[in-house]
């Protein structure tokens, strides 16, 4: 824990955690993804578990382990992972780090597609999926600090301020990716909360996750 921060600050409080990609099925053997590896969510997880918050944490498809003192729920796709946030509340805080794919295939095909040999591509028809942190926001049961993640390439934190008044999220967490941080281990910070915009210095994935369950504590203290 930062300093100041008590082992147990959290206690008594349950946190839902959202992490990784969603997988969209377009036949059996393929799907449209988002790249995450999920290691900033999980981090986060821990470091909420760490403070004695007990944890839900809604994972879509990566190879990680779960940290520790954490339940975890695995899911394939964004309606699934909709839901099961749904199953798992009311809770206190939700921390959205999940790389949801904006679009899945409209109808998944029940079997492999061929190619038919003529050399054409099959079209796809897509259809958008539901916005869990905006549906969030606007559930009866929205938790008192809901959070959620932008990996921007630009314009970073006029994107952020954007998205978090259009989602009504109380925070957004705004991850400049125009380097090299995909599956890398450090990120560049910035919370965008609704009184303005902290930045923080680039740091590992695991600092940022420590100093953010302490900036959740901060709100509960
Ligand atoms: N998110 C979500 N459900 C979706 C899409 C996004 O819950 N269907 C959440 C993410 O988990 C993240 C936040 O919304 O916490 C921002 O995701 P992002 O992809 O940056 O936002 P979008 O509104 O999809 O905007 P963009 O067009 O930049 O992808
Ligand atoms: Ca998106």
């Amino acid at each position: 824990p930062a300093p100041g921060i008590k082992g147990g600050a959290l206690a008594g409080r349950h946190v839902l955690v959202t992490a990784g990609p969603t997988h969209e099925p377009i036949d059996p053997v393929r799907y449209i993804a988002n790249r995450s590896s999920g290691k900033q969510g999980y981090a986060i997880a821990g470091a909420l578990a760490a403070l004695g918050a007990r944890v839900t944490l809604v994972s879509g498809p990566v190879s990680l382990a779960t940290p520790a003192g954490v339940h975890r729920i695995d899911v394939e796709s964004a309606r699934e992972m909709a839901a099961a946030v749904d199953a798992a509340l009311p809770a206190d805080v939700a921390v959205m780090v999940a790389a949801v794919a904006d679009w899945r295939a409209d109808t998944a095909a029940g079997q492999k597609i061929k190619k038919d040999g003529s050399g054409a591509p099959p079209t796809l028809a897509l259809a958008e999926n539901p916005d869990i942190l905006a549906g969030l926001a606007q559930n009866a049961r929205r938790p008192r600090l809901l959070i959620g993640f932008a990996a921007e390439t630009e314009k970073v934190v006029d994107h952020a301020v954007a998205k978090r008044a259009r989602k009504d999220a109380d925070w957004i967490v705004a991850n400049d990716v125009s380097g090299d941080v995909m599956g890398g281990d450090s990120n560049s910070i910035h919370i965008v909360t609704r009184d303005g915009v902290e930045s923080w210095e680039t740091m590992p994935k695991a600092d940022v996750a420590h100093r953010l369950a302490a900036r959740i504590a901060d709100e509960f203290a």
